[in-house]
């Protein structure tokens, strides 16, 4: 709860290849992220997820900031074969801000 999101916006920088937010937002190569905070994971019907986020779904993951601390931290042993291509954000700083600003999208 002490990110902020100022400098989160840019620390978005290095999900926006595959993930939009705001107004306009669409599906990219991952899901659009308004509203992601709190939410339950793998909720978004247009995306097609897969069976390793949709297993932790089903198995009642929502994105808490803990959740998407650690997320963020290491993707691929937080969730191994996630098909999120993304080796994670080293500083805990920058996830705080991250979560900082998408929590603006809610
Ligand atoms: C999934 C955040 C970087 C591709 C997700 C989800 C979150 C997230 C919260 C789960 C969404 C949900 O449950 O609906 C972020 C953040 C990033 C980042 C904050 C930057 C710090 C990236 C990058 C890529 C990517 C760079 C592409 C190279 C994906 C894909 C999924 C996903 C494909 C779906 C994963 C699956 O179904 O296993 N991301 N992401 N993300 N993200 Fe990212």
């Amino acid at each position: 709860a002490s990110g902020d999101p100022a400098s989160g916006e840019k620390v978005f920088r290095k999900c926006k290849a595959c993930h939009a937010v705001g107004e306009d937002a669409k599906n990219k190569v991952g899901p659009t992220l308004n509203g992601i905070m709190g939410a339950a994971a793998g909720a978004n019907p247009d995306f097609k997820y897969s069976d390793a986020l949709m297993t932790m779904a089903a198995d009642g993951l929502v994105w808490t900031e803990e959740e998407m601390a650690a997320f963020l931290k290491k993707p691929k042993e937080y969730m191994p074969k996630t098909k999120m291509s993304f080796a994670g954000l080293r500083k805990d700083d920058d996830i705080a801000d991250v979560i900082a600003y998408l929590a603006t999208f809610n």
